[in-house]
């Protein structure tokens, strides 16, 4: 569906950004602007800024900005016209209607159809569980000890033996090949097309608002792969997603568990356990932890008892902890996953192993203290010198105590000694950072020198789009082609343009020309939101944007000079510099 200007335009305006935000980020006001944990990257401290003013959000720690409209679409994962609709009945506005043809359908855009071949193509799955065909799958499922129930809940499913059925299926409802093959369902070559799944039972992975976004499918008992998945595509980013998490995020349990495999994830679901995620066949990444964090704040992991299990706890940890999340893990010994553990021992022995979760700092320990041998007083030494070292980074003094009467409990280690080790590794560590020697180079000053310069052309458009008297001091001084670059020239041309009309300018409205491509959105953002100190007087404002304005235009004067060889025009330029330093501008 193609909406034009206007009613985009409409939609933004009518979406305070203030109070959109404040549904998914918590917001304090601090002068004119708002603040809170940017919820695009890990944070301690607030960064995140929103101007009601310009009706724009900017992360000064990552650089993630934009509109409502592109606020949305970030964090919900949305495309373009699903941001609109949610705005749009937000405010009350209905938007142009139509039923949408399968033509209309085509044209959208990419993401929107590889939702909805995905969507078909579980549906497809799903019929064929349930028919003749998939009477293996079925029992196989079954036999695993899942109930019709779970299998509905997970919208499981099976591909067929023959190795065109789903491709033939989805040719017949219209899809061109081009994107049958982007949806990575098919695998189109020279030697023709092919299912990339067949004959398994199929798990569709869905993201946080229940879209079907790609599969993983099982062979039904011994054979390799066991797990096939979808390839990644525009639509399935393995590492932003989680299985599971479109339940799991409306769970009531204050905590996520959080495992290795989709089994284990469906077994705990039916025991009870609605708060059970797992990453996709990939490694856990910070992006996974910040989805986790808009949920929650505690995490338990639950990987496989296994060495690789545990390996895979401990490079997780300090990314969930990264997240500002607290982490515990949790035992499931002598049974090697959730989905085994249950199956011997039941839900009530499981809830039993959460509340004797281990919180993650001491786990971390214990799997140190398997790396030594305990009965070699060297190696038992060196094990205590590596716990304190682990203990002195933290800098919180309490909490490194209590940690410090843990640890000295849990591995008996006489607890005075291991303080007065941590305090000797705390006390290193501050000098090792006091010393790291300055690096000072030429290359450097030339970024400096040059990261200056986007500097001023940022500082500038602000200062136009905020204080719309700057104006008059600048017309026929400054000009669109003072700036340069993909993001500062068009921007400049239409702040320029809209002050010259008298009009107002609309930060935030400049930005829906900007939606298609997140890294320039990203610096049209931070634009808007480079500020002077906000307690500078007129005067000292006034004087700013006098020199920057300067210090642009002399640049871009002194290299037309060394390059012009007409006289007369050269006199010009000259005579535009004299004027340029008897330049003074005043605001209102
Ligand atoms: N996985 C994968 N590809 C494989 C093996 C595993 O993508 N070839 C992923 C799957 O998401 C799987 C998870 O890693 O769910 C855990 O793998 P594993 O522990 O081997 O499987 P289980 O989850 O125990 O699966 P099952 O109980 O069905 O044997
Ligand atoms: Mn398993």
């Amino acid at each position: 569906m193609y909406y034009p200007e206007e009613i985009v335009e409409e939609v933004r305006s009518r979406n305070d950004i203030v109070a959109v935000i404040s549904q998914y980020v918590k917001l304090m006001k601090r002068g004119g602007n708002y603040f809170g944990l940017c919820p695009f990257h890990g944070e301690k401290t607030a960064s995140f800024s929103v101007s009601p003013s310009k009706q724009m959000y900017y992360c000064f720690g990552c650089g993630a900005g934009g509109n409502v409209i592109t606020f949305v679409m970030e964090y919900e994962n949305y495309t373009f016209p699903e941001a609109l609709k949610v705005l749009a009945d937000r405010a009350g506005i209905a938007l142009p209607q139509g039923e949408e043809t399968e033509e209309q359908k085509r044209q959208a855009d990419l993401r929107s159809q590889l939702l909805e071949v995905n969507k078909e193509a579980a549906r497809y799955y799903y019929y064929q569980l349930r028919g003749q065909g998939g009477e293996r799958g079925y029992r196989y499922l079954a036999g695993r000890g899942l109930t019709p129930e779970t299998m509905k809940k997970f919208g499981l499913g099976y591909s067929p033996m023959a190795n065109q059925a789903l491709y033939r299926y989805l040719k017949n409802k219209g899809w061109k090949d081009e994107l049958l093959r982007e949806s990575g369902l098919v695998k189109i070559d020279e030697r023709g097309a092919r299912d990339r799944f067949w004959n398994r039972v199929m798990f569709p992975i869905m993201d946080g608002n229940n879209r079907v976004i790609g599969f993983g499918g099982r062979v039904m008992g011994e054979g390799e792969p066991k797990y096939l998945n979808s390839p990644e595509t525009r639509l399935f980013d393995k590492s932003r997603n989680l299985y599971g998490l479109n339940l799991a995020r409306r769970s009531r349990r204050p905590y996520l568990l959080l495992c290795e495999g989709y089994m284990d994830v469906i077994a705990l679901h039916q025991a009870g356990f609605d708060c059970a995620v797992a990453s996709l066949g990939t490694a856990f990444t910070p992006g996974h932890a910040l989805l986790i964090k808009r949920y929650v704040s505690e995490v338990i992991i639950t990987y496989d008892s296994d060495g690789a299990g545990q390996k895979a706890a401990l490079r997780a940890i300090p990314i969930l902890k990264g997240a500002g999340l607290s982490v515990k893990v949790l035992n499931m010994k002598p049974y090697k996953d959730p989905d085994e553990f249950i199956v011997h021992l039941g839900a009530e022995a499981y809830e039993e192993r959460i509340g004797q979760a281990v919180n993650a700092f001491l786990f971390e320990i214990d799997a140190l203290r398997g790396q030594y041998d305990l009965s070699d007083p060297e190696s038992k030494t060196r094990f205590h010198r590596a716990a304190a070292a682990r203990l002195s980074e933290f800098d919180d003094e309490l909490e490194r105590n209590n940690y410090l009467e843990a640890v000295a409990a849990r591995h008996q280690i006489p607890r005075e000694a291991l303080r007065e080790m941590v305090n000797r590794y705390g006390g290193r560590r501050v000098t090792a950072e006091a010393e790291a020697p300055e690096q000072e180079g030429r290359p450097r000053k030339k970024k400096e020198k040059d990261e200056g310069f986007q500097e001023d052309q940022r500082l500038l458009l602000n200062f136009l789009a905020t204080e719309p008297s700057a104006y008059r001091g600048l017309k026929g001084v400054l000009r669109p082609e003072d700036f340069t670059g993909p993001v500062y020239r068009p921007v400049a041309e239409t702040i320029l343009g809209t002050l010259e009309k008298g009009e107002p300018v609309q930060p935030a409205a400049i930005l829906s020309q900007f939606l298609e491509d997140e890294e320039t959105r990203n610096q049209v953002a931070a634009v808007f939101h480079t500020a002077l100190s906000q307690e500078s007087t007129k005067e000292e404002r006034e004087k700013i944007l006098t020199e920057t304005v300067r210090r642009l235009k002399r640049a871009r004067l002194d290299s037309q000079v060394r390059e012009e060889t007409d006289p007369r025009r050269l006199q010009e330029l000259i005579l535009e510099k004299a004027r340029l330093e008897a330049l003074h501008i005043f605001l209102d």
